[in-house]
């Protein structure tokens, strides 16, 4: 029998928490061989729901499932930990200053990064989902020297997911005949969905889509960078199932390696290339194998591409300066 791994869930009493300890549980993050131990980690306000949701997985039965701590001590819920989900974050309420929510995150983000340093297993990998996803990541993977950039992520896997279905439909095709579609930068209304590189059925994307500029830039890259507040306005509420299920998509790629002749998107550490400044927690396209990930190279990039890129890059450079003011990094 495996040993069991220990995953480590940040605002576990969340909405996406919710719809992802499940999953989790059930064997969709690792595999379905993979017995796991599910660390919980919440503010106090956060603690009693937090037991009720451990009842529910209690009552699944999950044969994989084999412990449950609930917890408000990050050094607890890291002890050991070899995956970390960062769901867990201050958002952004009305009138709210970037500063203010910056400082409000470093303060989560801050000590989160400390405790995966001085608690961790050696082989933990980490992927924040709390916004703002590449910066608060930014913020953790700075405080966390001992532990290997690389291990530090952030989610833009919900873009990547959003766009392949938004390409599939308008191409005619199921999702999965959608290869090699990248989102580029931060996750963020400046993120840029690529469809340039990406294959569908055996054309480009943008072939396939009707070789339409208008198209992507008035309708695909918008609706793909603004389908946050889209699924806001008409479900009541921020998305939490398909935040979830991105999570999932992202440790699990992460894990198992792509598949051959395809891409994801990550949001990981800049080693400078296609000009993202070192150290960024930028998105790019990558490829994964055996647990390690490498960023696409040799792609070219139309002038159009170009600026988006250097657009959402920028603001990832804005972001960490002023957490470096805030003292923050
Ligand atoms: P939620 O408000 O339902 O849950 C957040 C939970 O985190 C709460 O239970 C809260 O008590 C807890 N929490 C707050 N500070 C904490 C701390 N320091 N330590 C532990 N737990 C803490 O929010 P929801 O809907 O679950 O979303 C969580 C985050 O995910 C938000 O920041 C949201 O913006 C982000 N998000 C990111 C996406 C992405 O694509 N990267 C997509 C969707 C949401």
């Amino acid at each position: 029998t495996r040993t069991p791994v220990n995953v480590t869930v940040t605002g576990a009493a969340g909405q996406i928490g919710y719809a992802l300890l499940f999953r989790i549980a059930s064997g969709h993050l690792l595999g379905a061989d993979v017995p796991v131990n599910l660390r919980l980690l919440e503010i106090p306000q956060g603690l009693k729901a937090a037991e009720g949701v451990a009842m529910e997985l209690d009552d699944c039965a999950f044969p994989l499932l084999r412990g449950i701590t609930i917890t408000d001590s990050a050094a607890t819920a890291f002890d050991g930990a070899n995956v970390g989900l960062l769901v867990g974050a201050r958002p952004r309420t009305a009138g709210m200053e970037r500063g203010d929510l910056l400082q409000a995150n470093g303060g989560i983000f801050g000590p989160q990064g400390k405790a995966i340093n001085d608690h961790a297993a050696d082989d933990i990998k980490v992927l924040v989902v709390g916004n703002p996803a590449n910066t608060n990541a930014l913020i953790a993977q700075r405080n966390a020297p001992d532990v290997p950039a690389e291990r530090f992520t952030a989610m833009t896997r919900l873009d990547h997911n959003r766009a392949v279905a938004q390409l599939a439909k308008k191409a005619g095709v199921t999702v999965d005949d959608v290869k090699k579609v990248t989102i580029w930068g931060n996750h963020s209304a400046t993120q840029y969905p690529d469809l340039f590189q990406a294959e569908i059925a055996g054309k480009s994307g943008f072939e396939a889509t009707g070789s339409d500029q208008a198209w992507v830039e008035n309708d695909f890259i918008p609706t793909v960078a603004k389908r946050g507040a889209a699924i806001i306005e008409v479900r009541g509420a921020s998305s939490a199932a398909s935040a979830a299920n991105a999570a999932i998509d992202h440790v699990h790629t992460w894990v198992n390696g792509t598949p051959a002749g395809d891409w994801t998107s990550m949001g990981i550490v800049s080693d400078g290339s296609y000009g993202v400044p070192e150290g960024l927690i930028s998105s790019f396209p990558v490829t994964t194998k055996d647990g390690k990930f490498e960023i696409v190279q040799g792609l070219e990039l139309s002038d159009f591409s170009r600026a988006r890129i250097d657009a959402s890059v920028a603001e990832l450079a804005e972001e960490r300066d002023a957490v470096q003011q805030l003292g923050l990094i």
